[in-house]
């Protein structure tokens, strides 16, 4: 566990396609590992810890990067240890949302989206999953993600998070405190392994 984390021990960085084919590879192992720790299912999901449902490969992820996708990781630099991957966001092309509403997407079927009011999709980036290492939680590193992304943004952003059969409350609240506003709500008839699922999808306007 950390104690406490000072704003320089954080190194953050974008990740494309573009980074040689070694270093991409470990970031998306160093991902993957983040990732796998804070999956849950129906029954483990916990709305006041926070959970992902999306677990991915190596192959899905390094995919997703190849269409436009951007990992931005946060690394913790100590003396002893050198740098260590505490959390990631995947930023990708609006595409990888807009296919779960038209069934193009081999992970989901049966999708049906109901907006809060008029938006273009085209201008909206899709922030895909936001993950902090457990023992790195609460200590601002996704707030400090979010922020990088935010300020870095040139179109807005939409993401989504469930909100049934669990409510993932804590992420919730987080985008909110980031100025995201409901935008309209998810209803998957099948996700992955998950089953059945209604997400609140959130938007943030440059
Ligand atoms: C959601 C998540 C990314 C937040 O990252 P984090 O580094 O723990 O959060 P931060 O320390 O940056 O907190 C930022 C804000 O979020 C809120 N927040 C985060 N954790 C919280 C908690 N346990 N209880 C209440 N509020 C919390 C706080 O309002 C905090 O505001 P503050 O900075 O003014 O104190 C992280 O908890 C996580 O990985 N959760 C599991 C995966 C997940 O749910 N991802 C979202 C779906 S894709």
């Amino acid at each position: 566990m950390i104690d406490t984390l000072e704003n320089n021990d954080i190194l953050i960085t974008s990740n494309t396609s573009t980074a040689p084919h070694e270093i991409l590879t470990k970031i998306i192992t160093d991902v993957l590992a983040i990732q796998s720790s804070l999956i849950a299912t129906r029954e483990t999901a916990n709305s006041k810890e926070g959970f992902l449902i999306s677990l991915f490969n190596a192959e899905e992820l390094m995919s997703i990067i190849q269409k436009g996708g951007r990992l931005i990781i946060a690394e913790y630099k100590t003396s002893e240890t050198g740098k260590q991957t505490v959390g990631y966001l995947l930023m990708t092309p609006i595409a990888e949302f807009t296919d779960l509403l038209s069934n193009k997407s081999e992970h989901s079927a049966h999708g049906r989206f109901t907006p809060s009011f008029e938006f273009d999709f085209a201008n909206h980036e899709y922030l895909y999953q936001i993950g902090v290492s457990k023992e790195m939680k609460g200590h601002r590193v996704g707030r400090r993600l979010l922020e990088y992304v935010l300020k870095n943004a040139t179109s807005g952003i939409l993401t989504d998070i469930l909100v049934e059969p669990v409510s993932n409350d804590i992420s919730l609240q987080f985008f909110y405190k980031h100025d995201f506003l409901d935008a309209g709500l998810l209803e998957l008839g099948e996700y992955r392994s998950f089953g059945q699922l209604k997400s609140k999808v959130l938007i943030w306007s440059k």
